[in-house]
Order: C-alpha cells, then structure tokens, then sequence
C-alpha cells in the first residue's frame, strides 16, 4: 500500500510530557551561565555543580544537533537530583526538540513487547520538523476572558486579538482554553494559532508592554505587535515525532490512538515506509530530523534483553540522545545471575558518559527545602525550616520534602498561618521514613505476614539495593 503520509498531529506530544510535574515543578532549567558555569542557586536548582555542569554540555552538544545516538548515565544515591537533572535538561532544551520520559518499569507493563515499547520510546523523542504553509492567526492578546461553570467542568470563554490594524474577539472552547493555559498566554503575548490544529504557540511578548512587569524570565522574546490581517497564510515550521507519524499512518489505530495512548504494535513496514517518506522530504529540504531525549529513569529496571536491544538502537542514524539514571551500586543484571555496576551490562556502559550526583550538604538541603516551600506555597518558620534540614540529612532529601505539604495541613488545622517546628514534629511521629520503618518491622515482624528472617531480609535488600 502505498501511504500518503499524513502528519496533522501537532498538539499530541504534550500528552506524553506531562508526567510528573509534582515533585519536579519548581526546577526551570539546569541554572547555567552562557560559559555553562552553573550559578550555585538558579531555576529551582541548587548545589550538585559538577554534575549541572557536565548535563549543560551535553545540553550544548544536543543543541547544536551533531550529535545522536549517544548514551549519558546520571548515577548517584537516591534523592540527589538524577531526575530533578534530567528535568533541568529537558527545560533547556528548545521546545520543538522532543524529549520522552519513561521509568524503565513501564516497559513491561505496555501490553506490547519490550523491544516494540522500546521502539516506540526512541521513535518518540525523534522529531522531524516539517515546513508547510498553512492558514494561521497571529496577534497581540489584548484579553481573555474564561467562565467556568460551578462544576469546573466545561469552560467557555473569549479571547481577543489584535493587530496594529484591527482588533478580533473569537469565541474560546474547552480545548483552546486548555491550551492557553497550558502555554501560559496572557495579555501583552503575542501568539500565533494554527488553524487546522488549533495550536497555539507563543511568539514573545509585545514590547509596548515591555514595561509592564519587573520581573521577567530571562529569556523572554520581545517582538513586534503584528501588522495587518489576524489571519493569513504562513509558512509555518512545525515539529512532531516519527512515532506520532507512525500513530497516525497505522491502518488500525489512526490518530485517536495518540489520545488514548492505546497504539499497540506498530508494524515493521509502516515504519520502513515512514523512514523512506522521511529520508526523501529531507532529501528534498521540506523536513530535518531533529534528534531529541529520551530519559530513561531507574534504568537498572531493565533485563538484559532491553539493554541489548538500547545497544543496537544506539547505532541507527536515527536515534536520539539516551540519558539514564540509576541509584544502584553493583547488582544483578535483571534476567541474568550476573552482577554489573549499576544493573548496567559493562558493553553498554562502556559506551556511555557517566555523570555522578553526590548527597547534599545541610545548605544545600535548606536551600531546596525553601524552594519547595515557595513552590506548594507554604509558609514556614525559620526554626521550622531548620529541624526540617536536619530531618532532611538524616533521613533523605525527599522525605524531608514530603513532610512539607503534610506539616502545612497541621498546621492549618490548629490555624497557624505559619508552619512551625511543632507541626514538624508531628508529621516526623505520623510518618516514618525508611530508617525507622525498617526498624519497626524488624521489632514486630513477627505479627505481619510472610515474614522472613531478618538475616535473610538483610541478604535480599543488600542485593537488591
Ligand atoms: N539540586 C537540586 N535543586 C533543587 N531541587 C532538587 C535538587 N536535587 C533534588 N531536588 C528535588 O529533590 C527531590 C528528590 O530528587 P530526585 O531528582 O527525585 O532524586 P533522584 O532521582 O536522584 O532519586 C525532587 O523533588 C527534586 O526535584
Ligand atoms: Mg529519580
């Protein structure tokens, strides 16, 4: 069958990038300079320098799009930053490079083969932008204006645009509405909707509002309120990724696959054809291949058949950037009786870069535990903040944040507007961390059930781990 392949699926890729926003939400970016010097506290990120340091270079080499198919390992304790990192990066990179998150376990959960989740994961985070002319409306946003209804179910709501010559109130929808908020647009942006999709994309902010606001990301873009008609033809460059062209060029799925992220098995000659398709607009300067990230959390999760296919991948012309983050030291080999540093196959980590993350120091700890107060918007004590740390560096980073929103509800409920060291201590007695709860089990492991000596406890978590 010969495929006229279509590529109308823009807005699909958000879906995949949405995982996880919670625990990472206040990192912006790795925090580096232009010389790459990573400032000791910025976008959310403290401390962990050599490691930022050595993720913004590859950053520069992903950039600069030269190089594919290589493999970087973020390797340290738990709760040290490996994927807070990683998140940086994928800030940092542009937004049409596509970057895929996947924790190494989902892989056997897809009721697909490993190698085809695998397939489909690399396939993700290689985008191919695409030129093409297209019927677009692109204007200053003078106002929206959004109603929801008691049940925050549907929404509806106006939105008005203008140019230097005229001025246009179009009616919003439930999607559009989504997508303006998901793009954060506000008054004084200038953005650009594609007709067909409804994209929206964020031009810059106009600069007769330059003055408007003090403080401003860095790297805001200030254009020019457009001149003319809001809507008109444009040669518009868009991004999407081979997987989603595979998506929507597979007889039996079609694009309402991407949605419900039902896509099974995708066929081998699907693929090839798609490759040849792509190889010729490329050939022809309508479309370039932008190799992007896939992140592989907890890679030691994977068996051996997964690293041996990562190994093969790694070789196509077309494979993006793999970076992986492991916290363990020297254990087996999922699938094998072999043990490795990492979990990691050493034919593989052979060809990685390794970057390491080291624990945190109380500073540091404070540091981030701040950020964290800001960012789920809880007000705390500084005596409080202190006991936190220390909590924080005994037990882990990550705990400590935990307590947090916990300790915040606490005190609500006695209401302090303010979390002090009092709720600290409470949720500290609520909740316990590893440390302790491992030694609860072992002081009443008798009363649960399948309980195994603790020697032989001892034995399987020190593999484990
Ligand atoms: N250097 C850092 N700056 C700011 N927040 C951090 C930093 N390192 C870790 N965090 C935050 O601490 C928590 C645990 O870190 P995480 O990256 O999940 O650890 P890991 O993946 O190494 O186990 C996350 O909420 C993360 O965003
Ligand atoms: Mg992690």
């Amino acid at each position: 069958m010969a495929l006229p392949i279509s590529v109308t699926s823009s807005e699909t890729k958000d879906l995949l990038r949405m995982e996880r926003v919670g625990a990472h939400s206040h990192i912006r970016g790795l925090g580096l300079d232009d010389a790459l010097d990573p400032r000791e506290t910025s976008q959310g990120m403290v401390g962990q320098l050599k490691a930022r340091r050595a993720a913004g270079v590859i950053l520069r080499m992903i950039e600069a799009g030269k190089i594919a198919g290589r493999a970087i390992l973020i390797a340290g304790p738990p709760s040290t930053g490996k994927t807070a990192i990683a998140m940086g990066m994928a800030q940092g990179l542009g937004s049409d490079v596509p970057f895929t998150m996947l924790a190494a376990s989902e892989i056997f959960s897809l009721e697909m083969s490993k190698t085809e989740a695998l397939t489909q994961a690399f396939r993700r985070s290689i985008g191919v932008r695409i030129k093409e002319e297209s019927e677009v409306i692109e204007g200053e946003v003078v106002e929206i204006q959004i109603d929801r209804t008691l049940t925050g179910g549907s929404k509806a709501g106006k939105l008005t645009l203008k140019t230097t010559d005229m001025e246009t109130i179009y009616d919003l929808g439930n999607k559009m509405i989504d997508a303006l908020n998901k793009e954060k647009v506000m008054a004084g942006d200038v953005i650009h909707i594609d007709k067909a999709s409804g994209r929206i994309t964020k031009v810059g902010r106009s600069f007769a509002r330059a003055r408007d606001y003090d403080a401003m990301a860095a790297d805001t873009k200030f254009v020019q309120c457009p001149e003319g008609e809001l809507q008109k033809r444009k040669e518009v460059v868009h991004t999407v990724s081979l997987h989603e062209i595979d998506v929507i060029n597979s007889r039996t799925q079609g694009f309402l696959a991407l949605f419900s992220g039902d896509t099974g098995e995708i066929k081998s000659e699907v693929r090839d054809q798609i490759n040849a398709k792509v190889a010729e607009w490329r050939e022809e300067g309508k479309a370039e291949i932008v190799p992007g990230v896939l992140f592989i959390d907890e890679v030691h999760m994977l068996d051996i058949e997964c690293f041996s296919f990562l190994n093969r991948a790694l070789e196509d012309e077309m494979a993006p950037v793999v970076i992986m983050a492991s916290n363990r030291g020297v254990t087996k080999i999922r699938g094998t009786k072999y043990k490795s540093p990492h979990g990691i196959p050493v034919d593989l980590l052979d060809r990685m870069l390794i970057i390491s993350t080291s624990a945190y120091d109380e500073k540091e700890i404070k540091h981030i535990l701040t950020i964290r107060c800001q960012e789920e918007d809880v007000e705390m004590t500084e005596d409080a903040k202190d006991v936190l740390t220390k909590i924080g560096g005994e037990t882990s980073l990550r705990y400590a944040i935990h307590l947090i929103t916990a300790a915040s509800l606490v005190a609500r409920k006695r209401k302090a507007t303010a979390v002090d060291i009092q709720d600290i201590k409470r949720v500290y007695s609520l909740f316990l961390d590893e440390k302790r709860s491992v030694q609860y089990l072992k002081d009443y492991e008798d009363q649960y059930m399948f309980n195994e000596t603790s020697n032989k406890m001892d034995e399987d978590t020190a593999m484990e781990m």
